[in-house]
């Protein structure tokens, strides 16, 4: 007997969520350790306890619902991240964690207890939104986070993430407890935040690789000067050369086709004011290719734009490297069983590359990891419009649910 998914309640529990840290312009705002996060975490645990799941809180603040096995031994682990990208949507992360709660409250309905325990994870923080640190919650698992660093990481109002864990009730000097080694495999559903599903009308994609991945913090100091007085000739103008620094980038990208990207997503000159030539400029610059090699030409033109503009509008340049990811290959094996349960079950799928990094990327470096993607309308994500109808997340949750059953009971 196959798991059953209630669709209307799923709808109902993307909504509700999704109502968490809803702003005025209609996008959500749910970074790490804010208010908005303390209540979807609490929401989640809420739906998790009406299951039946036994719960807790790891040191980092990821969120566990612990369907308990016969056995003891290693655990399957299943889930996705609750935080949001600032004016986020309701489907990031968020519709992993619907998925994989609904889908291990359906296998301990239809069959019970399983042999394995199974842990549904709300992991914490995945975007990196609040302190630039992407993956928070899943390196506290594989146990990569350190006391140090959360000493070291700090948001745009100067709290350093221990200190915002502190507020929270959490010990960031016990972040090493949160580290597990206890996990047989990993599942994450997640919404694919791209269009060639829906484009080819496929049920499901199972995850080949998650895209390599480099993201500079890039400042640059000329001089600031007056903007009515100063010829243009005799400037040194850092908003000059981060203009052409950023056109270059993007121009390289689009000159090596897909799947390179470049984004420029922040912008920010001092002193700010219309009418001086800034003396710092500060832009980011996200470059990804599923290649390593292509990744590594596409870093090595950029950084190339950035030494010869800098130098001939005679600004000095400082890179800060905020991400550095090689493309991760996800678990072989793991991906057998989700493509032949999704043939089992008939629902269309395709092996494909994810251009989005995700928890997995970080899981796959301890135990076996894999994903399944379902749909996004129009392809959008990290926006408001983010959006799957639930018909089209039901073939990930069954063929998810039938994975765990396989790995768990
Ligand atoms: O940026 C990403 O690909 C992910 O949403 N953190
Ligand atoms: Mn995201
Ligand atoms: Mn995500």
């Amino acid at each position: 007997m196959s798991a059953t998914i209630d669709p209307a309640q799923l709808q109902s529990r993307i909504d509700a969520l999704g109502a968490i840290g809803r702003g005025a312009d209609g996008g959500i705002y749910r970074l790490v350790y804010t208010p908005a996060w303390i209540a979807a975490r609490d929401l989640v645990e809420d739906w998790m306890h009406a299951g039946g799941l036994t719960t807790w809180t790891d040191a980092a603040g990821n969120l566990i619902g612990r369907l308990e096995g016969s056995d003891a031994g290693p655990v399957v682990m299943t889930g996705s991240h609750i935080d949001a990208v600032p004016c986020g949507g309701a489907y990031d992360g968020a519709l992993g964690v619907h998925a994989s709660l609904a889908a291990v409250l359906a296998l301990q309905a239809a069959h019970g207890r399983p042999r394995r325990s199974i842990d549904v994870v709300a992991i914490c923080d995945e975007e990196g939104s609040r302190f630039r640190s992407d993956f928070l919650g899943a390196r506290a698992i594989t146990g990569e986070l350190t006391p140090a660093e959360l000493d070291r990481l700090i948001d745009a109002d100067g709290i350093t993430a221990a200190e915002a864990m502190a507020k929270v009730g959490l010990d960031p000097t016990r972040i090493g407890e949160a580290r597990r080694d206890d996990v047989a495999a990993w599942l994450e559903l997640h919404i694919e935040q791209g269009g060639t599903l829906e484009a080819e009308g496929i049920d499901l994609g199972v995850v080949h690789t998650i895209t390599g991945h480099r993201i500079v913090r890039v400042t640059l100091e000329g001089r600031q000067d007056h903007a009515g007085t100063t010829p243009m000739d005799v400037r040194r103008d850092p908003m000059q050369a981060a203009a052409e620094i950023i056109t270059r980038a993007i121009e390289i990208a689009r000159e090596m086709g897909r799947p390179s990207v470049c984004t420029c997503g922040f912008l920010a000159a001092e002193p700010g004011a219309a009418n001086v030539v800034p003396s710092t400029v500060q832009f980011t610059l996200d470059m990804r290719d599923a290649g390593a090699t292509r990744l590594a030409a596409l870093a090595g033109g950029v950084d190339r734009a950035i030494a010869e503009v800098s130098a001939r509008h005679g600004v000095t340049a400082t890179i800060a490297e905020a991400v550095e990811r090689t493309p991760v290959p996800l678990s072989a094996d793991l991906q057998s069983l989700l493509a032949r349960h999704a043939s089992e079950a008939g629902f269309s799928h395709t092996s494909m590359p994810s251009m989005a990094g995700h928890d997995t990327e970080v899981m796959v470096e301890r135990w076996p990891a894999a994903m399944i993607f379902v749909p996004s309308r129009d392809g959008r994500s990290h926006t408001p419009a983010e959006f799957t109808p639930v018909e089209q997340a039901l073939p990930g949750i069954q063929v998810l649910a039938a994975a765990l059953q396989e790995l768990a009971y």
